[in-house]
């Protein structure tokens, strides 16, 4: 499977969205180091503020079936309507929790961008234990 072909899909869950607040429906397909994919939507709240990201809803699920233990080894975001869209910052920092050296891919000015996790959150919080 092409990059391509893992943000279609992402785009494909980006239709399941909850998002009647923004009307922007994220998805994000996530492969684990062990071989596995899963996915998620954003997934938002009357409440604006309990909305869930399509990055955190994927790495939750991937967490659930693989275990603390499970690592991101790609990381795929596209949204259903919009053209392009990158990871926010806080997903930015759980992507990190769970794939320092992950890539991330996504769409930026009609072009396919794939960065390395330390390029997409360069000093990224760490404790000093
Ligand atoms: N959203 C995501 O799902 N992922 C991101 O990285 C950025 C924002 C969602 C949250 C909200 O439902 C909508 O996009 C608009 O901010």
């Amino acid at each position: 499977m092409t990059i391509q072909d893992h943000l279609n899909h992402a785009k494909r869950v980006a239709e399941q969205a909850h998002a009647p607040y923004s009307n922007f429906y994220v998805g994000c397909v996530v492969k684990t180091k062990a071989g596995n994919t899963y996915h998620g939507c954003n997934v938002e709240n009357i409440s604006y503020g309990l909305t869930i990201c399509a990055e955190r809803v994927a790495i939750g699920t991937a967490v659930a079936a693989e275990g603390s233990s499970m690592r991101l080894d790609h990381v795929y975001v596209a949204m259903a309507h919009e053209k392009e869209g990158s990871p926010c910052g806080a997903c930015r920092q759980v992507i990190a929790e769970f794939g320092a050296d992950a890539h991330v891919h996504f769409i930026q000015k009609g072009k396919v961008v794939s960065v390395s996790v330390a390029d997409l959150l360069p000093y990224a919080f760490e404790t000093l234990a």
